[in-house]
């Protein structure tokens, strides 16, 4: 086999860490890959699932005596403490590995120190190669981690002329199958999904992860959470079903805003604690106001269907702007189609206060 450059072994393993999206939290999304003496690849891995052999343990298993005097690649700082599994730094200092390239330091109090073991140990330490992109690729763990709260996605549906529903309150299906399939697919990347109870007593959905095509589960399913001040989520609702967790987050279990509500930082600061790393907020228009409103949305990710109401609710309601000056500016990262809808990934550009 052909050597490879480092570089080349940092994409390819920034590639393999993002199989493990939806599937690792508490735990960061990781690839690695080992090169020998002569830059060949003879081991590769990723961490899979949390409580699963961690990405440096499964290439190097594949490595074998290989890996010695080799250079692992690795899109995270290599733990340094012992979990469900030993530290990784001690595992690459006693496969003989003589250098380790590492993309970005991991910023968890916990686990880092890595790199400073495996320097101590003898062992050349590199760091911040293809940092961009393996930050990007590991986003909502290393944002999560870094201040203490989920990283945040509101995701909605709307017609062209924004609405939700019709003027009559109807509103199945807005978007298309496609848009809907792909939904499904975003729940299944990340820990939980949130709707206010205002959703839950209108539309009744299930809000779990499932192949719409024949109806079966993702084997994963993220954890189904209700904003409900008061606990005025029906005892048959669908979220209570058993196809999956279910926490109804009441004020009095949370904690009350000023406004008597569910106080959301407080929401976000027991979802981190309960190892929620990534959070869809599906909804509706109410809660995803309070949300933007107190500057809680990491991402937007809205599906636009080829339709107009021209009346009707709309897909967000007060987010605290009332003059254009306070407009909540977005930076759109991508536009992609789905079927015949259009699905607009943005950023909320950082408001100076
Ligand atoms: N187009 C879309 O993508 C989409 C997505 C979801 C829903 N929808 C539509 O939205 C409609 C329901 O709208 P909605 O606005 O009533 O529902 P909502 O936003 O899901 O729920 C609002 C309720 O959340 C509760 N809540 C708890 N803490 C809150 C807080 N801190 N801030 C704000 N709200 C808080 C409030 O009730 P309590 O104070 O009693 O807790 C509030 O009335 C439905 O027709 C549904 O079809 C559309």
């Amino acid at each position: 086999m052909a050597s490879v450059s480092v570089d080349e072994a940092m994409r390819r393993a920034i590639e393999l860490a993002a199989r493990g999206l939806g599937a690792t939290s508490p735990n960061p999304v990781v690839g690695c890959v080992l090169l020998d003496t002569d830059g060949e690849v003879v081991g590769e891995g990723f961490h899979a699932y949390a409580g699963g052999p961690h990405a440096e343990i499964v290439a190097l298993a594949q490595a074998g005596t290989r890996a010695r005097g080799g250079t692992a690649v690795v899109t995270l700082e290599p733990c340094d403490h012992t979990g469900r599994t030993g530290p990784c730094s001690h595992a690459l200092i006693a496969a003989g590995v003589s250098r380790v390239v590492i993309a970005v330091p991991d910023p968890n109090p916990v686990a880092s120190g890595g790199a400073a073991t495996l320097r101590a140990a003898g062992v050349q330490v590199a760091l911040g190669v293809r940092a961009q992109e393996a930050e990007a690729g590991n986003v909502a763990w290393l944002t999560s981690m870094r201040r203490g709260w989920p990283y945040v996605i509101w995701k909605y549906a709307a017609t062209l002329d924004g609405r939700s529903a019709a003027s009559d309150g109807t509103s199945m299906w807005i978007t298309s199958e496609a848009a809907r399939i792909d939904v499904h697919a975003l729940r299944g990347t990340v820990d939980a999904v949130l709707a206010g109870v205002g959703t839950v007593l209108t539309d009744d959905p299930r809000l779990t992860a499932r192949n719409l095509r024949d109806g079966t589960m993702a084997i994963r399913q993220p954890l189904r959470v209700v904003v409900d001040s008061s606990g005025r989520t029906p005892a048959d609702a669908r979220v209570r079903d058993g196809a999956a967790r279910t926490w109804i987050a009441t004020a009095a279990e949370v904690g009350a805003g000023p406004d008597g509500r569910v106080d959301l930082p407080a929401l976000l600061a027991e979802l981190h604690h309960r190892g929620v790393r990534a959070a869809l907020l599906e909804g509706g228009p109410t809660l995803a106001g309070a949300f933007l409103a107190a500057g809680l949305v990491d991402r937007i990710v809205g599906y636009v269907a080829p339709k107009l109401l021209g009346a009707g609710p709309t897909a967000l309601l007060d987010a605290g702007v009332s003059t254009i000056a306070d407009a909540i500016d977005l930076e759109i990262t991508d536009v992609t189609r789905v079927g015949p809808d259009l699905r607009i990934t943005a950023l909320p550009r950082k408001r100076e206060s």
